[in-house]
């Protein structure tokens, strides 16, 4: 028996003082890595906090302009805007009108910004419909694949004529990167590339969101279209695989927390970046809980976004970018 003070093998050796493990770290978040999203509404005069989600407002034109501008001053590397429209109706309108609300609010963030940061765009109708789901419905109330894809590629030119350089596709219908492919294409936007959320859950942790958002489905519920967290990951890696197949140039994976396994999977059987969207509902934990005194909550944020990347993310999408970014 070799006595403890005998051990030659000693991983501790490798945790003994700050400095040492600074040097040995391997999972290091930068700002660049850092996606914020915002959300902007039409038709309000002051921004309007989201109650589940402390610190997140909807901004109004004036306050996104001011939001965007401080990310970028922190070092942020991307912008993914959602929009709330004044109206809603059936087909989602607002989301491909070039005067629609996320079409004003990427104009006025391509000038605040230039190209210090990506500048994306979500693009969904959930937030444009009166029925709160993500497509247009057929007669009998189902979401409709392929008419929701024809709107898709609408919005798609509408919000690359505005300057997204990105669109973010979050919907989950089938075929919907190659439809928004083919609809950039043949309006010569081919720089315009596609972060598809690839593998996109039916989860409870966008509840806040959906506060936020106001996109609450007004009846039934996301689960014919967005993934079932009760099956393997091999259809999330079938997902990805078919996005790129269709034109993807990244993908993302969402909610990231309790979905770690799924971006592993993902990041080692592609080959295109791969971005994890830390949802509403991870915020609202954390801040709940640290607001009770229950979590120390740097250090909690901090430890969430690490175990991000070391599960693969390339990019992580979190509404602490801008307050993290400063503290990197
Ligand atoms: C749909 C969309 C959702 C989120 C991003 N895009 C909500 C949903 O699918 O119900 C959720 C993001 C979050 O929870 O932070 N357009």
């Amino acid at each position: 028996m070799t006595e403890p003070g005998a051990l030659s093998v000693r991983p501790r050796r490798l945790r003994q003082t700050a400095a040492v493990r600074r040097l040995v770290a391997q999972e290091r978040l930068s700002p660049a890595d850092l996606v914020l999203p915002l959300f902007v509404k039409e038709g309000i005069d002051a921004p309007v906090p989201v109650p589940s989600m402390p610190g997140v407002v909807q901004h109004t034109r004036e306050s996104l302009r001011k939001a965007v501008a401080e990310a970028v001053a922190a070092g942020v590397g991307g912008l993914i805007l959602f929009g709330i429209p004044a109206v809603k109706d059936a087909r989602g309108s607002g989301a491909d009108d070039p005067d629609g609300v996320v079409q004003v609010a990427l104009r006025d963030t391509v000038s605040e910004v230039g190209d210090a940061a990506v500048v994306m765009a979500d693009l969904c109708l959930d937030e444009y419909t009166d029925h709160g789901h993500c497509g247009v419905l057929t007669e009998t109330g189902e979401v409709d694949n392929d008419a929701t894809l024809r709107r898709y590629a609408s919005i798609a030119v509408a919000q690359a004529a505005a300057g997204a350089q990105f669109v973010g596709p979050s919907g989950m219908m089938d075929g919907q990167v190659a439809a928004i492919r083919a609809a950039l294409d043949g309006a010569g936007h081919h720089d315009v590339g596609i972060m598809a959320y690839s593998a996109k859950y039916a989860s409870a942790f966008y509840g806040p969101f959906r506060d936020a958002a106001e996109c609450s489905p007004q009846f039934g519920d996301r689960a014919s279209y967005q993934q079932d967290p009760a099956r393997s990951s091999d259809e999330a890696v079938r997902e990805a695989r078919l996005d790129i197949a269709e034109g993807a140039d990244l993908v993302m994976v969402k909610p990231a927390v309790g979905y770690l396994d799924v971006v592993r999977r993902i990041a080692d059987a592609v080959d295109v970046p791969v971005a994890a969207y830390s949802v509403s509902g991870e915020y609202a934990m954390v801040e709940a809980a640290a607001a009770n005194g229950w979590l120390d909550r740097e250090r909690t944020i901090l430890e969430l976004l690490t175990s991000i990347k070391r599960a693969g993310a390339d990019i992580v999408l979190t509404y602490w970018a801008t307050e993290f970014a400063r503290l990197l």
